[in-house]
């Protein structure tokens, strides 16, 4: 099996390509990455002398790359992107254009080479917006509520519309929020981590009662093997682990693992546009493919705390002015 996964520096691709080699003993990885300002080479130094691994620098969006590396492969694993809300809010173009123009370019590789090439489109719950009862299933409606998730929906109906017109082998995934080692400082649990080592004040938006619904990274990871090997082609595959939180109970838990003082929890001006709740139903890749989730909450948040205290030569230099510094951040009153 020769398997192509896309964006293998950022935290899900280099975890996913290090699950697969370990995993998979007659697999072999190729990771193409365009190194953006979230990936990181460190990531799979580990890889660097593993014969089954290799890395190709270059950008999905690059159709003649894309042209020429389709045609080795047996499997895509499309899990490049542009991931962060606060920048797809400030500048939306870079996201249209790699979310979705750069899985367009992957479509239409295909399209042209089509040779029963799998691709499994890595996508998000964001995609259905927000819900305050309830939990969605695959074929509700789209209702993204940013440039990131509107750029990963758009890239979804593609994939769907490629699969119903030209008969492309597909499969989405819509994971939940992950978590794990190699998250970038950025996200909310490696900064709370990193900013309760350094006694900093710890930011939560709004009043920290918007809810996400935790995965540790690995389970993701499966979960994706799991519709690579068995997904129905033209499908969509919910990926949860009911580990429904609201912000700062997520914060309060870590500082608790820390031995650190809730107070410093500080409430911060919210983001516009900040969805209150996401909630997936992910019974259907249990029932039909037979995948769940392995890690409890609890275990996995301290096993990850623990990978963040140990490995401060990994995030030091990814740690911006924002996250080492005293309250870059405006400061609400909320309580
Ligand atoms: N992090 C989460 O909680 C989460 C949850 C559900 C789904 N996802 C999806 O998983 C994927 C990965 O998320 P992540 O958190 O690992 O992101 P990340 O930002 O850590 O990694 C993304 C990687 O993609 C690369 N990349 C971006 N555009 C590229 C391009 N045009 N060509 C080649 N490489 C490119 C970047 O350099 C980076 O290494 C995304 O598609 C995201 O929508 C993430």
């Amino acid at each position: 099996m020769k398997i192509l996964v896309t964006g293998g520096l950022g935290f899900i691709g280099s975890n996913f390509c290090r699950y697969l080699i370990t995993k998979h003993s007659n697999y072999e990885i190729a990771n193409i990455d365009k190194i953006g300002i979230d990936a990181n080479l460190t990531n799979l130094q580990d890889l660097e002398k593993e014969k089954r691994y290799r890395f190709i620098k270059g950008d999905i969006c690059n159709s003649q790359l894309i042209n020429k590396i389709v045609k080795q492969v047996n499997v895509i694993v499309n899990i490049a992107a542009e991931t962060h809300v606060d920048r797809s809010i400030a500048n939306p173009t870079t996201f249209i254009q790699n979310n979705t123009l750069g899985t367009f370019a992957i479509l239409e590789a295909l399209r042209k080479h089509n040779d029963n090439i799998r691709l499994i489109q890595v996508s998000t719950d964001e995609i259905y917006g927000e819900i305050e009862e309830g939990s969605f299933k695959e074929n509700d409606r789209s209702k993204p509520s940013n440039p990131y998730s509107a750029s990963k929906a758009a890239a979804d109906m593609f994939v769907m519309a490629y699969h119903k017109t030209y008969g492309l082998d597909v499969a989405i995934t819509r994971c939940t929020n992950n978590y794990g080692p190699y998250q970038i400082p950025e996200k909310l649990i490696p900064k709370t981590i990193i900013r309760a080592l350094k006694n900093l004040r710890v930011p939560i938006y709004g009043s920290g009662k918007n809810v996400r619904d935790w995965i540790y990274v690995q389970d993701h990871c499966e979960a994706i093997d799991f519709v690579l090997r068995k997904g129905v082609s033209g499908e969509i595959y919910n990926i949860s682990a009911e580990n429904e939180l609201p912000n700062i109970e997520v914060a309060r838990k870590i500082l608790d693992l820390l031995d650190k003082p809730e107070d410093l929890i500080t409430f911060v001006e919210d983001r516009p546009g900040h969805d209150i709740r996401y909630s997936l139903n992910s019974s259907k890749i249990k029932s039909k493919l037979g995948w769940k989730p392995k890690s409890s909450f609890e275990e996995a948040l301290d096993a990850t705390v623990n990978w963040y205290v140990r490995n401060e030569w990994w995030w030091k230099p990814l740690a911006t002015e924002e996250i080492l510094h005293p309250t870059p951040w405006k400061v609400t009153d909320v309580q």
